[in-house]
């Protein structure tokens, strides 16, 4: 089966991240984004897989490939600009042809995977099959009215005053069908092609448009919570391996990960967490749903909750938790007669400080 893989889009949420890395791109457990995407994609039966790309696209095709790593076939197009998700699927027509096809958001993760759901698509063949799931606040996302036989009756994309609390996730069954609907639509008030107006129009037309319940982990990873959340429960599905070092003062206790080329020095880490290769825990609490990239030295703290990419350094006496450190960033203490915080912050980022 075919899949097209939405990777463009501008990340704005996601700034400062989104200034020197792809969305896509960003590391979950130490992998990239795109890596669960694809290896979700092969899991539903989907091995030829296009990647719609905006200005990312090298460094996206340089970290994924062919797709033989992932046993499919990669291919990628480019999409000149962000003009909204079913412009990006009108950009992959000569990809998709009139075959159905899996429509999947580069930025969207399911570890539990959405097979019973797809199955059931590719056997009865809706125009369209959304896959939904109950959220706090729908007002983010594109929001469904289901009828009881699972029938989507109207979907609207981001309302002020959602109807239901049902989000469409970003994982659609989507047929030909859509491309006629994607010709007849007109750009959104914030200037996208939409692609819920998209199956609003097939809705309209009487074609059938499906919806069903995904209960389990999903996480669309825009904002840099989300980020942590997701990584969080992927963490959970880790296999402990230790590939590096440990010295004897050191103790490791729960599911970690310790790559090749990595020392654990005076230090406890408790999993689920991830050490990355050639990364340096030094006189450390490391603490569970941590991510540390490749290449860190990581001095004298406590860290939890938390994702270092590679080549960070942090040294922070009071610990982090709940932190992003982007690449080759340093977090350390203040010489002893600095008479305050000393901040040298990047456009878009976020520091809290605790007032005491
Ligand atoms: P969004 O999260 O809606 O948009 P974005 O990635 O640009 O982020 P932000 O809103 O913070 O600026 O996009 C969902 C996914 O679809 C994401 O993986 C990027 C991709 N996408 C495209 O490939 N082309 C597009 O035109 C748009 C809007 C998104």
């Amino acid at each position: 089966m075919k899949a097209l893989v939405l990777a463009g889009g501008s990340g704005v949420r996601l700034r400062p991240f989104t200034y020197s890395t792809p969305k896509a791109l960003i590391p979950l457990a130490n992998k990239p984004a795109l890596e669960y995407v694809v290896a979700h994609l092969r899991e539903l039966g989907a091995r030829d897989i296009c990647l719609v790309v905006g200005d990312w696209a090298d460094t996206i095709s340089e970290a994924m490939g062919d797709g033989s790593r992932f046993g499919v076939r990669l291919t990628y197009l480019r999409q000149e600009r962000p003009l909204g998700l079913a412009h990006a699927v009108r950009t992959a027509r000569p990809f998709l042809r009139d075959d159905d096809f899996l429509l999947h958001l580069g930025d969207n993760v399911f570890p539990d995977g959405a097979a019973s759901i797809v199955e059931e698509y590719r056997r009865t063949r809706p125009a369209t099959g959304l896959v939904v799931q109950q959220v706090a606040d729908p007002r983010a996302y594109g929001v469904a009215e289901v009828a009881a036989d699972g029938a989507v009756l109207r979907v609207v994309e981001k309302p002020a005053q959602p109807r239901t609390d049902l989000a469409v996730l970003g994982l659609y069954y989507l047929t030909a069908a859509v491309h006629e609907a994607i010709g007849a639509i007109a750009p959104s008030l914030r200037g996208e092609l939409e692609i819920t107006d998209a199956i609003q129009w097939l809705i309209d037309r009487g074609h059938t448009v499906e919806a069903r319940r995904y209960s389990g982990f999903w996480k669309d990873i825009g904002r840099s919570d989300d980020v942590l959340a997701c990584n969080r429960r992927l963490l959970d599905d880790l296999v402990p391996a230790v590939d590096g070092h440990i010295d004897a003062a050191s103790e490791i206790r729960g599911p970690v990960v310790v790559e090749p080329g990595a020392r654990v020095v005076r230090s406890h880490v408790h999993g689920p967490a991830i050490i990355g290769a050639g990364t340096l825990i030094e006189d450390c609490l490391i603490g569970p749903g941590t991510s540390v990239g490749r290449d860190c030295t990581v001095r004298a703290t406590h860290l939890s909750d938390s994702i270092v990419l590679q080549g960070a350094q942090v040294h922070t006496p009071r610990g982090l938790y709940g932190s992003l450190v982007g690449r080759y960033a340093t977090v350390g203490p203040a010489e002893p007669d600095e008479p305050a915080h000393r901040l040298v912050v990047g456009d878009h980022a976020r520091v809290e400080i605790i007032a005491a």
